[in-house]
């Protein structure tokens, strides 16, 4: 556990800098709260870690086993035959808060005797207790994990977790490290760094106990449910995980990796299909401070044809800074702007804020005293803690009549027509001019009517705050999909809201930072993710803005957004080469539309990420005997690898090309792999290949256009497609190409009950030259832009031999 200060130049120097980013006044509350926060954080030193001896016995319990040690106990239950949970108590239980649904049904099976110990099996999984620790094996008897029995320290649990030669470790939520988490420390505590980070920062502000190891051969999960300030040193050829409280109570699940991960998500909750205009491009900007400022930045997209589609309102918006109101004076007619964006293709995202300014006569406040909906100290006294709007009062997220507090308020901002609510500060974030910049764990929160402290309750914050506000959303907008955006989480939070990487420096580092915070989501169950293009704190140079809106491009969520202190960065004020280059970025996304929704569907039912790191892919480790480029460039969904240039003047980027026949984007020629190989990355484009074998939908002058990248056997996708909000009908088309004499069969399956939208469909080939396609005996020319054919169940393509 970090102190709340280390010496009196550390706090000098961060209150410096919180007075140059914030100002004064900010530095004065600011100081006065580090002083509160370090007098009320207790100080009692922890008693020495002690082990938990050797096993006394076993008995067999409905799908497990529950262990007897001197002091302490171990069930071990399958949930099914790739779900094993192993409980230790006694342990400080929480309400499953990270869980999605009730438990699985127990896994029937008999404990086996064996020398040494006793043995645990499934098809899939096999556990042996043994003297000293556990060992895991999957279905092949492959060894997993070795792990010696834990130690207790007063609340705290820790155990270590032997490492093998050659094993990675991956996932533990959003970090600012390569993807490979070896060889470092990490702490599982949600924290706002503070206006700018970098590589190495740590922690940040999403934690996700969940860990994804990548063996020689195969891999496996762990995930801890426990949101307790935690750790997972990875230093040595022992792994050290513990937390400072709460149950030590984790998961294991066999790979292949991709499977655990969707397994994963059928624990903790699979994210809902967003609504489409979600997948478009949103803009954001600190510091646009009337309603003017705004309507002609939406104004400057529109004329220029970007195709924009949200518009984010930073905390200007309110009066001084006060949750769910609206300065009338600079932001009139609010609604009204609202509908007028609307009519024009553009929605309205609002900035939320966890702190309720403590103001007597701010009817908030009073309403939230009144009701008793405000975290206490464990004096019974309200806790005051500094943000924006000054000294401020928290909602208990924790406690379910806050959360339906909180949710009754959005109903305002949703007759209005606000489309989606963007929630930050959730860490819980405080301003401190010294060490921890949030509550003093001596906080209480209700915890469903069980109680406890902020130590238990913090990382849970940000997850229940975007829990409340989906349940307002559902609750007051029944007819549309909630988009939230959250930057604190914890495991489950994929089932409430996207998250993106808040305030990263404007680096080259910066960029490659936020790409390994990206995957790190992505591999930790989060999968809707993007970054502030351009990077928070300062002014990127023209090269470093294309870059990243580049790679933003291919990243779940595609927003652009900065600090009120740095200039002003819309595209079109960065020149005329880096407006081109935005543009063709911006418009490649629109005509990706069709795929990513169609990816953005799978993930809501299949539990598939959308961002994947090569080895993800197929669960062949493919990426690993090269290692190098796990951190260079992504996959998104099966076909498309993205390979981001994160190098000032670069023009050529090396990609590690898995195995099987790739295409550089819409040209002819496939390159083989596995292999690394040097592809031109000009300024104006980002590299981009596809996958032999894909069929990818995309939109092209209004119209569908599906891209053929044949492969040996043909090629196949899917396109899945609805009104783009609500809950009404679908339609899910199935696409398989053929190859046949003379060029290829194309074969087209529907279901669902929604009407095909788009006049006929669009063919383009690659790697082979389409002359006419035929339907039933007519012929379709094709020209340079392929053929457009009339909807089909089977059509011939006819290719130059
Ligand atoms: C911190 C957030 O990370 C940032 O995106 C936002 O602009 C500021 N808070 C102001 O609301």
């Amino acid at each position: 556990m970090e102190a709340g200060g280390k010496g009196l130049l550390k706090k000098l120097w961060s209150a410096a800098q919180m007075a140059a980013l914030l100002g004064p006044g900010v530095l004065f509350l600011a100081i006065q709260y580090a002083r509160k926060r370090d007098r009320l954080e207790p100080k009692a030193p922890l008693p020495p870690w002690q082990g938990v001896g050797k096993p006394l016995g076993l008995k067999a319990i409905p799908g497990g086993v529950r262990v007897r040690f001197p002091e302490v106990e171990l069930e071990a239950v399958f949930l099914g035959e790739d779900l094993l949970r192993l409980t230790w108590s006694p342990g400080e239980a929480l309400p499953p808060y990270a869980l999605a649904a009730g438990e699985g049904e127990a896994f029937p099976f008999e404990p086996e005797r064996r020398e040494g110990g006793h043995l645990l099996k499934t098809p899939r999984l096999a556990l042996g207790v043994g003297e000293e620790g556990l060992t895991l094996w999957d279905g092949a008897g492959r060894l997993l994990r070795r792990e010696a029995y834990p130690e207790r320290s007063g609340r705290a649990w820790r155990h270590r977790v032997r490492l093998a030669p050659g094993e990675r470790v991956m996932g533990l939520g959003e970090r600012a490290f390569p993807l490979d988490r070896r060889g470092e420390v990490f702490r599982f505590w949600n924290r706002d760094p503070g206006g700018s980070y970098g590589p190495g920062e740590d922690p940040l502000y999403l934690s996700v106990p969940l860990w994804l190891s990548l063996l020689p051969e195969g891999g496996y999960l762990a995930f801890y449910e426990n949101p307790a300030d935690g750790f997972a040193d990875l230093r040595g050829e022992e792994a050290l995980v513990g937390f400072w409280g709460g149950p030590f109570l984790y998961y294991l699940i066999p790979g292949p990796l991709e499977e655990a991960l969707a397994r994963y998500l059928g624990l903790t909750g699979l994210p809902p299909l967003p609504p489409r205009w979600a997948l478009g491009f949103h803009y954001a900007r600190w510091g646009l401070r009337r309603r003017e400022e705004v309507e002609e930045v939406v104004e400057g997209f529109l004329k220029r044809g970007l195709p924009l589609r949200a518009v984010h309102l930073d905390i200007d918006y309110m009066r001084g800074y006060r949750v769910f109101t609206v300065d009338e004076g600079r932001f009139p007619d609010l609604s009204g702007m609202v509908r007028a964006f609307g009519e024009r293709g553009v929605r309205t995202v609002v900035i939320l804020d966890p702190g309720v300014k403590a103001e007597k006569g701010f009817a908030l406040y009073g309403e939230g005293l009144r009701e008793g909906v405000f975290c206490r100290l464990p004096s019974g006294e309200v806790f005051l803690g500094p943000v924006w709007p000054g000294l401020a009062a928290f909602p208990d997220f924790t406690d379910p009549r806050g959360r339906a507090w909180w949710g009754e308020k959005l109903k305002g901002f949703l007759d209005m027509g606000i489309s989606g609510f963007w929630l930050d500060m959730n860490e819980p974030a405080l301003f401190a001019a010294w060490g921890e910049p949030t509550f003093p764990r001596s906080v209480r929160h209700g915890l469903e009517g069980q109680g406890g402290d902020h130590l238990l309750a913090h990382n849970l914050y940000g997850l229940l705050m975007a829990r409340a506000s989906f349940e307002g959303f559902w609750k007051h907008a029944p007819h549309r999909r909630p988009f939230l955006l959250t930057r604190a989480g914890f495991a489950g939070i994929q089932r409430y809201a996207w998250a993106w990487t808040a305030d990263v420096e404007s680096t080259w580092e910066g960029l490659r930072t936020t790409l390994w915070a990206l995957l790190g989501l992505s591999l930790s169950g989060v999968y809707f993710v993007g970054s502030d293009i351009g990077g928070f704190s300062g002014d990127p140079s023209p090269e470093l803005y294309l870059r990243w809106f580049q790679m933003a491009a291919f990243t779940p969520f595609f927003r652009l957004h900065s600090a009120r202190w740095t200039k002003r960065r819309e595209p079109w004020r960065l020149g005329e080469e880096v407006l081109a280059g935005v543009r063709w970025a911006m418009w490649l996304r629109e005509r990706l539309l069709p795929y990513l929704y169609t990816l953005a569907y799978e993930a809501s039912q299949k539990g598939l990420p959308l961002l994947r790191p090569l080895f993800l892919q197929g669960g062949t480790p493919t990426a690993q005997a090269e290692g190098a480029g796990l951190d260079e460039v992504f996959l998104l969904g099966k076909g498309l690898l993205v390979a981001p240039v994160l190098e000032e003047g670069a023009r050529v980027k090396e990609v590690p090309l898995p195995p099987g026949r790739w295409y550089p984007w819409q040209e002819d020629g496939a390159l083989e792999g596995p292999a690394r190989v040097r592809l031109p990355a000009p300024l104006e484009r980002i590299p981009l290949l596809v996958r032999a074998g894909s069929i990818l939908p995309l939109l092209e002058e209004g119209g569908l256009v599906l891209h053929l990248y044949p492969g040996e056997g043909g090629g196949e996708g899917s396109l899945y497609w609805d009104e783009g909000d609500g809950e009404g009908p679908y339609r899910l088309d199935g696409f398989r190409l053929l190859p046949a004499v003379g060029g290829y069969r194309l074969l087209w399956e529907s279901q669902g009950e929604y009407p095909w939208p788009w006049e006929g469909v669009g063919l383009r080939l690659f790697g082979g030259r389409l002359l006419r396609a035929w339907v039933g005996g007519k012929a379709y020319p094709a020209g340079e832009e392929g053929a457009r054919l009339p909807p089909f169940q089977e059509a011939f393509l006819e290719v130059a031999g």
